[in-house]
């Protein structure tokens, strides 16, 4: 099975998607997809993880690192770069199984003769610090070669400078790059180290760069090898350079091999607590796997003050910011592969409350309004002028940050689904509890009793479809908005069970209201739009049906230029039916329990020919309800635009003149969702794992490891049969049902059958030797 990304020749073209397309990075760092002598202009970026710093008055963005990588080459006085010259042959590719990116060069130089450069890079899964690399030289005739490496302090950005004070340093063979942030000051420090065996290093460029010069002979081949450390302010008290140059001494100490062993077995590790194996379709395995590879290169695993921004570590698109994406797109998938990552990530929303509590004053409301486009602090970064008018030039006013009100209850519905899943109540004890009162309480604040309805209502927002502002009662709005009075209503009562102490003393907090009995009398008089008794649909909101109805090939036919902007107060779409991404029908798929397959089917045959799709949250949404109504074909073709959306690179890469441009983790995150949620059918309550299949033709069966409350489980579905197997380390039986039947208890080491005709049949077998092996080793 194919396990690689790669292509055969190089495009200046395909510069930029390819920095995403083959980028590597462990959570820590994201480390683009670009060649060894690339530069700034080529959009190389080393994007560290929850670093931010604002540059004047301009967007705060995350903060690039030097690169390190930094290598160009040169024969007989000729540089050997694909920016320069065309090579004769290239090959750039990503091994998906061991995160490593390789590419091979072939140049002429003189006399016929060829060189081949190779490089090999790797983003350490196991030293989160550490970047190492190993070169290859190899010529067909006798040349002079000289190599340049070192660290290149030129970074991309796009709203900088971040680096201040940039210094270079000598240590003893160690080249050190250190900065600090404009904004925080906070000190960045790049150190790389180098090993030559053939050849002496001359160090310049004000200790940045070595050169190494040497007479290749015809028909030898040249290794070196390169590493980096990466360290900020952020991870420790002390100084990070000193952690910088200690850290990579160790890493050249320890070898390129062992290196490169060591962030293998972490890799293995991955792969196997996340691997989704699809029989029968290859196309459909390899976008899901790589989808998987993206999400797992940006999981925060050190901490939980950082979540998963929109464009990964891609760069420092969309400010580096953190949306609902992380919620109702990218959690799923490591709940059900690393809850521990799951944590991680709604922890980052507790840590950043007191933003969310300030976005809430500064509006006038009560509570948390949790930021549109979240960074360090929970400010929110999003501006009030996020695109500018393409005919104009001039900022245009959108409500992204002010009406997106959502937000605050997509923060509240993860951190349930975390709670529920894993059954780990204790963050409701660590901060939980607070934040969905605060949320409850910002929603209550901002919704409108209507005197003449007798009614709660939310007027006056945006929901996830952007194109319309600033509306009345939209349906996901206001169902997320009921969910989230029921949480709170529920969290009171299983915090005075279990963490009573904790509970007195929020109680105490929130005593001057609106608490829990206000929740109550909004939850018993709130309007949520339900399904027209005639034609079923929803409708997305207040008037919607009033306005134009067009066909989204019509209003293309409308469109002046091709970046112009949809939404907003003169867009296309504004005044017409046609939405920006699904809508109600998310919210048909978030509570799919509450509506019947006739609603879900009317919906979507009613909104998907008026969905843009022009956002990649969009297609896997569709995918999941045809796959939940039973019509997986259908859905397909959502899937694998989803899947495949940052190998094609075929995304939207501006809005007005706004560069949007990086990877997709939310659809990322939706392509897995498709998959197991959608078509192997898998919903667990933290109770009942139920699976209820709908395989697209090409399927034969899915296969995926899962972690439930703890214990590790492989199912194998198919249209026929469903196998769970448990770990024999498993703590206790979880239940399981298929194909509509009874559930059945699945303890410790026991494999289970559930047939699709008759009534579920239990067996318990002996685990084979290679079933064993497919589980993590419980630590
Ligand atoms: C979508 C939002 C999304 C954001 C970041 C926008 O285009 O409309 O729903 O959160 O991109 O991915």
């Amino acid at each position: 099975m194919n396990w690689t990304v790669s292509e055969r020749s190089f495009e200046p073209g395909r510069i930029t998607t390819n920095g995403n397309k083959y980028m590597t990075g462990n959570g820590y760092m994201g480390f683009r997809g670009v060649l060894e002598e690339f530069g700034k202009e080529q959009l190389t970026a080393v994007t560290l993880a929850g670093v931010y710093d604002r540059a004047g008055d301009k967007w705060r963005e995350p903060v690039n690192a030097p690169n390190g990588m930094f290598t160009v080459v040169s024969c007989d006085g000729k540089v050997l770069s694909v920016l320069e010259t065309e090579p004769l042959a290239h090959l750039q590719s990503l091994e998906l199984r061991a995160a490593v990116h390789r590419r091979e060069t072939v140049f002429s130089i003189r006399d016929g003769g060829q060189v081949t450069l190779t490089a090999e890079r790797f983003v350490s899964m196991d030293q989160l610090h550490v970047l190492a690399g190993k070169w290859t030289i190899h010529s067909t005739v006798d040349c002079r070669i000289e190599i340049e490496t070192g660290i290149d302090g030129e970074v991309w950005d796009i709203n900088g400078p971040h680096l201040f004070e940039q210094r270079n340093q000598l240590k003893e063979g160690v080249l050190l790059a250190t900065a600090v942030t404009g904004e925080l000051q906070l000190p960045v420090a790049v150190a790389e180290q180098a090993d030559f065996a053939f050849a002496e290093q001359r160090i310049h460029g004000e200790g940045a760069l070595r050169t190494v010069s040497f007479d290749a002979k015809a028909g030898e081949t040249y290794e070196w090898y390169k590493y980096v450390a990466v360290f900020t302010g952020l991870d420790m008290e002390g100084e990070p350079a000193v952690q910088a140059v200690r850290t990579v001494r160790a890493a050249a100490e320890a070898g390129y091999a062992e290196l490169l062993a060591a962030h293998c077995r972490k890799w293995e590790e991955r792969w196997l607590s996340s691997d989704v194996v699809i029989e029968g379709d290859d196309d459909a395995q390899f976008a899901l796997r790589y989808s998987i590879y993206q999400l797992l290169i940006i999981a925060p695993t050190l901490s939980e003050k950082v979540s998963i921004p929109a464009r990964g570590l891609s760069g420092q698109v969309y400010k580096g910011a953190v949306f609902w994406d992380t919620e109702m797109f990218m959690l799923p998938f490591f709940l059900h592969s690393d809850p521990g990552i799951a944590r991680n990530l709604m922890m980052y929303r507790i840590h950043t409350l007191d933003g969310a509590r300030r976005k809430a004053a500064e509006y006038g409301y009560l509570g948390a309004f949790y930021a549109w486009e979240s960074q360090d602090s929970g400010d929110d970064a999003c501006t009030l002028f996020n695109v500018n008018d393409v005919f104009t030039g001039r900022p245009m006013r959108t409500y992204f940050r002010d009406k997106q009100v959502h937000i605050s209850a997509d923060v509240v519905h993860g951190i349930w689904q975390y709670i529920q899943f894993t059954g780990d109540d204790s963050m409701l004890a660590d901060g939980g509890a607070e934040v969905i009162w605060e949320c409850a309480r910002f929603l209550y604040s901002y919704a409108y009793y209507n005197p003449v309805k007798k009614r709660y209502e939310i007027l006056d927002v945006t929901g996830p479809d952007e194109y319309h502002e600033r509306i009345n009662n939209n349906a996901f709005t206001n169902a997320l908005v009921q969910e989230t009075l029921e949480i709170a209503l529920r969290t009171a009562g299983l915090l005075q069970d279990k963490y009573p102490a904790v509970y007195a003393e929020l109680a105490g907090q929130f005593a001057h209201g609106p608490f829990l009995a206000e929740f109550t009398d909004m939850l018993e008089h709130f309007y949520v739009p339900q399904p027209d008794p005639e034609t079923l649909v929803i409708e997305q909101f207040d008037r919607y049906l009033k306005l134009e109805e067009v066909a989204l090939a019509e209003l293309k036919s409308r469109v002046i230029n091709k970046h112009e902007y949809w939404g907003g107060g003169n867009g296309l779409a504004t005044t017409t039916r046609i939405l920006k991404q699904a809508d109600v029908v998310l919210m048909l798929n978030l509570f799919k329990g509450k509506f019947s397959k006739e609603v879900k089917q009317a919906n979507w045959e009613f909104y998907e020919p008026r969905t843009e799709h022009g956002s990649s949250l969009s297609p896997c949404i569709y995918a999941l309800v045809a796959a939940d109504i039973g019509l997986p074909d259908w859905g397909y073709p959502y899937f694998m635009r989803t899947a495949t959306v940052d190998l094609t690179g075929e995304s939207k890469q501006y809005v007005g003149d706004l560069y949007i441009g990086g990877t997709h983790p939310a659809a990322n995150g939706g392509a897995w969702m498709a998959a197991v949620l959608g078509f192997a059918g898998l919903q667990f309550d933290g109770i009942t794992a139920v699976m209820n299949p709908a395989l697209p033709k090409a399927w034969k069966a899915v296969e995926l490891p899962v972690v439930l409350r703890g214990d590790s489980f492989r199912l194998q579905i198919s249209r026929e049969e469903i196998t769970v197997t448990a770990a024999p380390d498993n703590s206790e039986a979880v239940a399981f049902a298929g194909f509509g039947g009874e559930p059945e208890l699945c303890g410790p080491g026991i494999q289970l059958r559930l047939r699709a005709q008759g009534k579920a049949q239990e067996a318990e077998l002996q685990i084979s030797s290679e079933m064993q092996g497919r589980f993590t080793q419980k630590s």
